[in-house]
């Protein structure tokens, strides 16, 4: 049997193994199967030696591993070390590599948001002031794609110094104190868990937006669905997306990086998300 698995702490909600293990049937892939794991940091070590020993094909990782695991690691692929962020293990000529698909993932989300026929560039946020709200485990990987896509970053987060420390990575970007904003947002992405649990909300003004169906209000979580942060900027009349994509394309990339298949978003894998 050919195993995969995702690690956490908390793990439970983790949707990972309903999606890979539905890809593995629908390809065929009757000797795979992909479970989740609750672990502690001291675990990190043998997980990775588990794939060092072929006990294990392919690992993800998520909060709050996603940094932790990297020194347990013998390399990392070039935007998990530009990001240090890894959330997808696999190995390669004996090396357990750490990758990262969730910059990729988002990447693609946003390239499908905003096409850009005028250039060679997939995508373009060429003058756009974005903010982005917290700077946690997965903060990193949003950066990198949307400085790569030329936008102008504004960065919040309730600890400032987390984001004053993505700063000396990404050195263009503002850090603004928790509770301000900068004065135009076309794109607000809210990357804190805040929204996990029902009536947890960010309590920023974004009244100015009224009724501008041009500002985006973005959500990392897809779990619940729609946010306080997504139902406000719905009533707001702004339009909205959750992480429902990214976490569907991180996966894309991370399926076809173990096995060489490259599965399609389907109307069945959606469902199955809902
Ligand atoms: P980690 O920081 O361990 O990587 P995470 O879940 O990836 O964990 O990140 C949580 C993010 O949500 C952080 O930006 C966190 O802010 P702090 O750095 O100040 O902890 C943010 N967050 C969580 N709860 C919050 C709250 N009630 N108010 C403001 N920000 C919150």
């Amino acid at each position: 049997m050919k195993k995969y698995l995702v690690i956490g702490n908390p793990i439970k909600h983790s949707l990972s193994p309903l999606l890979h293990n539905h890809w593995m049937k629908k390809y065929s892939l009757f000797d795979s199967i992909y479970e989740k794991r609750k672990i502690e940091e001291k675990d990190l070590k043998n997980i990775v030696k588990e794939v060092r020993n072929n006990e294990l094909v392919g690992v993800n990782v998520t909060v709050p591993f996603k940094k932790l695991i990297i020194p347990f690691l013998d390399e990392l692929h070039f935007n998990a070390k530009k990001t240090e962020s890894v959330n997808t293990l696999f190995k390669v000529e004996n090396k357990v590599v750490g990758y990262n698909t969730d910059e990729p993932g988002f990447n693609k989300t946003i390239q499908d948001l905003f096409p850009n026929k005028n250039s060679l560039m997939a995508c373009s946020l060429e003058g756009k002031n974005i903010f982005v709200l917290g700077a946690g485990g997965v903060t990193s990987s949003i950066i990198y794609s949307l400085e790569n896509n030329g936008a102008k970053i504004f960065l919040s987060n309730r600890t400032r110094e987390k984001a004053e420390e993505l700063k000396k990575k990404y050195t263009k970007i503002k850090v603004l104190d928790w509770g301000k904003r900068p004065l135009v947002c076309d794109i607000v992405i809210n990357t804190t868990s805040i929204g996990l649990t029902k009536n947890e909300k960010i309590n920023i003004d974004f009244s100015d937006c009224n009724g501008d169906k041009n500002k985006l209000f973005y959500d990392l979580i897809y779990n619940p669905k729609e946010t306080n942060f997504l139902k406000e900027a719905k009533l707001r009349g702004n339009s909205t997306i959750n992480g429902q994509r990214m976490f569907l394309n991180q996966a894309i990339y991370a399926f076809s990086l173990w096995t060489k298949i490259t599965p399609e978003i389907d109307e069945e894998v959606i469902k199955l998300l809902d």
